[in-house]
């Protein structure tokens, strides 16, 4: 059986870990769903965000997916159990990159940023006891950050201003590793390069959770062709597609790195993006 991807976020950051799969492998399937209409994920309960990641998954599979990605840190530290519990498809979920921000810091001391939810999460809690070892880890919420993002702002001096007021401090007070926690806030890696010094270092997740699943797909037995054409990912949004389209517009005028899109509207016809 082929290969279809269904990637899941509360909006557009998913979209960010969708790029990374389809540069890995661009004859891919790629079935997006943005929660559009309940975003934001990060201040919400972790209760509310189990349901609505149950109800987005099935939509995922009834449309075709086979593997799962929960392309949200905060769907996954809420709902994961829940998730692999409830499909019997094969689901990659995604966490703040920790533990290689632990092993790459020299100074023994890195910033998570991520979501209230995220950072107030028992995974999280779970992962920093595991895998901290001598270092210490500075976890930051930001809330409304996520939501900046979301409205396709992913640079000048609002979020200059928020970033600088989260990271000033602990990075003068010796941070040399900033794993991102959040997968929104993969589009600020430009505006993060420029404000931190040269010796801190960003940490990601979107490219190792891309391997991540074409490792499931063939440990599933799915087949996928390597020399197929390049296909357009298919993007639902549940709330206001015409919105979720100028967000990513707006990001795709800013530079952010997107995978090739076709967005799906309600009478069935999809529009290239
Ligand atoms: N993109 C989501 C994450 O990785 C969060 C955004 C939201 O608050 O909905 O955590």
């Amino acid at each position: 059986m082929r290969a279809t991807v269904g990637i899941f976020d509360s909006g557009v950051g998913g979209l960010s870990v969708a790029e990374a799969l389809h540069r890995l492998a661009p004859a891919l399937p790629i079935h997006y769903l943005a929660d559009s209409a309940f975003f934001p994920y990060g201040e919400r309960s972790a209760d509310e965000i189990r349901e609505r990641t149950v109800e987005m998954v099935r939509r995922l599979i009834e449309d075709g997916a086979n593997v799962i990605v929960i392309a949200c840190n905060t769907a996954s530290s809420a709902g994961l159990e829940r998730l692999r519990a409830e499909f019997t498809v094969p689901i990659v979920g995604m966490e703040p990159p920790v533990k290689p921000a632990v092993e790459r810091s020299r100074s023994r001391r890195v910033l998570v940023l991520a979501t209230t939810g995220t950072i107030s999460g028992q995974r999280l809690a779970r992962l920093t006891e595991r895998h901290s070892g001598d270092a210490t880890i500075v976890t930051i919420p930001m809330p409304g950050l996520a939501d900046i993002v979301e409205g396709g702002e992913i640079d000048g001096p609002r979020v200059e201003q928020m970033l600088r007021t989260a990271l000033d401090e602990p990075v003068a007070l010796g941070a040399d590793e900033v794993a991102l926690g959040c997968t929104h806030y993969a589009f600020l890696r430009p505006v993060l390069r420029r404000i931190l010094p040269a010796h801190v270092e960003l940490v990601e997740a979107g490219e190792p959770v891309a391997r991540r699943t074409l490792h499931v797909i063939a440990e599933a037995g799915l087949e996928y062709d390597p020399a197929g054409v390049e296909v357009e990912a298919l993007c639902y949004a549940t709330g206001d597609v015409t919105a979720f389209e100028s967000t990513v517009e707006r990001l795709r005028a800013a530079g952010a790195a997107l995978p090739p899109l076709r967005i799906s509207r309600p009478g069935g016809v999809a529009t290239p993006l």
